[in-house]
C-alpha cells in the first residue's frame, strides 16, 4: 500500500473517476456507466451513504468503496430480500450497513487496498453487521469477503438487470481481522 493512501472521498465530486476505476475493475460499457452514475448519485443523496478512496500519490484514485444503512424500500433490499427470507434470513435486512461498490484499479490490486477500504468503512458503522451482494462466482472478491467474516446469506440471485446471478453475503461487525 505503502505510497496509497486511503481517506474520506468526496465521491459526488469524483464520482467519474470512481467510474473509470469501477470500468477497468469490474468491466462496464459507456452505456453502463451512464447508468451507474445517475445511481451513484442519487444514492450519495441520502445523508447516511459514506464512501472512502484510495489515492495515489499524484492524487490519482485508484480504489474506492461506499455504502449506507440497508433501506428496506430500496430497490436492491426489495430484490434481494425473497432471497433472504427463503433461507430464513431476512432479518439481516435490519440494521445492516450495505457496501455498495468496492473496486481496487487492477494496477493496484492484490496491495491490501480492498481490505483496507471495506475494514476502514464498516468500522465507522453503527450498525451490527454488513451486507453486500457479489456475483456468484469464485472470484478474488468473494475470497475477500470471506476470509473478512462475510457468509452467504443466499445465492443464485437475479437482479433484473444482471446478466449473472449473485451472492448476498453478510458478516458480524467488527470484520475479521487477519
Ligand atoms: C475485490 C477487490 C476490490 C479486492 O481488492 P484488492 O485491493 O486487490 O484486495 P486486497 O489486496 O486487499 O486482497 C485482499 C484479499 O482478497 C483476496 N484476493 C485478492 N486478489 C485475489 C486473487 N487474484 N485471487 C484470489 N484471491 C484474491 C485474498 O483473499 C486477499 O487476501 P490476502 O491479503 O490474504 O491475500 C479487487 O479485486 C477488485 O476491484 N476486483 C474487481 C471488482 C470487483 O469484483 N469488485 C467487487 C464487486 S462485489
Amino acid at each position: 500500500m505503502d505510497d496509497v493512501v486511503v481517506g474520506p472521498l468526496d465521491l459526488t465530486a469524483r464520482v467519474d473517476d470512481a467510474l473509470a476505476v469501477q470500468a477497468v475493475a469490474f468491466g462496464l460499457t459507456d452505456d453502463e456507466i451512464g447508468v451507474r452514475r445517475h445511481i451513484v448519485l442519487r444514492h450519495l443523496a441520502s445523508p447516511d451513504a459514506r464512501s472512502l478512496g484510495a489515492v495515489a500519490p499524484d492524487g490519482r484514485l485508484v480504489g474506492f468503496v461506499y455504502g449506507m444503512p440497508n433501506d428496506r424500500t430500496q430497490w436492491w433490499s426489495t430484490v434481494v430480500e425473497p432471497y433472504l427470507r427463503r433461507g430464513g434470513h431476512q432479518g439481516w435486512l435490519d440494521d445492516a450497513f450495505v457496501i455498495t461498490e468496492l473496486h481496487v484499479h487492477p494496477a493496484y490490486q492484490k496491495r491490501g487496498i480492498g481490505r483496507e477500504l471495506i475494514t476502514r468503512i464498516t468500522d465507522e458503522a453503527v450498525e451490527p453487521r454488513s451486507l453486500l451482494s457479489a456475483i456468484d462466482t469464485e472470484s478474488p472478491a468473494r475470497g475477500l469477503y470471506r476470509s473478512l467474516g462475510y457468509r452467504d446469506l443466499a445465492r443464485h440471485v437475479l437482479f433484473p438487470s444482471a446478466s449473472s446471478p449473485y451472492a448476498v453475503m453478510g458478516a458480524p461487525l467488527p470484520l475479521r481481522r487477519r
